[in-house]
């Protein structure tokens, strides 16, 4: 296996990014080294001549060492449409993100890597998110945003997880909706549900403060 983790969530726009960064802080409190990888993105911008993705940066800017932009997000998509998509003309190598991956391992002690989309997202004509995951040998962590229709998306998500063979080192709920009515309840029967230990439950934040999410959370097994 690899040393980190793999961050999917129950969909695209979950809180995989805060999640991350959050656990990224709560290490780096405990004194291990982390950097994140965010191997495929879409929707980048053009900066200083190369295409820059919001959440790649954040996790560069949280990384305990500095880390070349390009390895931490070696497909950086200007189009903000799925990557099998707006990959045609360049389209991901697992193997390239594998090679990324060898050489952020030897700057920490953790890589955490941020997936793209869900779990089974594609990532190119013919390889997902799960495939990746896969290929990086590395345990998963779900994060479910609690919302209407969240147990179904997280059961499946599991399912999907256990399905291509690797372990689930956890599961995080999401706070991101604040008028989301029985959030308690539906923590509750998702616990229940997800044979995985819960890692924390994050609050709804107006104004998100990592270091108070990283406060929420307990470190993986
Ligand atoms: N606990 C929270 N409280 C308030 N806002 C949140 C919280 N978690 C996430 N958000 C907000 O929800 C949005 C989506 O979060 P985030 O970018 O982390 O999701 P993601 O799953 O990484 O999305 P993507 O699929 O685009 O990578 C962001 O605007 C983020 O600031
Ligand atoms: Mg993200």
């Amino acid at each position: 296996m690899g040393t980190g983790y793999f961050i999917t969530g129950t969909d695209t726009d979950v809180g995989k990014t805060c999640a991350t960064v959050a656990l990224m802080r709560l290490f780096q409190q405990h004194g291990t080294t982390v950097v994140g990888m965010k191997p495929v993105a879409a929707g980048c911008m053009l900066q200083d001549g190369q295409l820059k993705n919001a959440d790649a940066q954040l996790l560069q800017a949280n990384a305990s060492v500095a880390v070349d932009y390009g390895l931490i997000n070696p497909y950086a998509y200007q189009q903000a449409v799925s990557p099998h998509i707006a990959g045609k003309h360049n389209p991901v190598v697992t193997a390239t993100v594998q090679t990324g991956f060898d050489q952020l391992q030897a700057l920490a002690d953790l890589v955490l890597v941020e997936g793209a989309g869900g779990w089974l997202s594609p990532i190119n004509a013919h390889e997902d998110n799960s495939d990746l995951a896969k290929a990086l040998g590395l345990p998963v962590i779900l994060v479910v945003a609690i919302r209407l229709g969240c147990i179904n998306h997280a059961k499946l998500t599991y399912q999907a997880i256990r399905h291509a063979g690797l372990p689930c080192a956890g599961w995080i709920a999401n706070g991101t909706n604040p008028d989301m009515l029985s959030q308690d309840e539906n923590i509750g029967t998702l616990k229940t549900a997800l044979p995985a230990p819960l890692l924390g439950v994050l609050p709804y934040q107006e104004v998100v403060d990592f270091d108070a999410l990283a406060g929420e959370l307990t470190r993986p097994c």
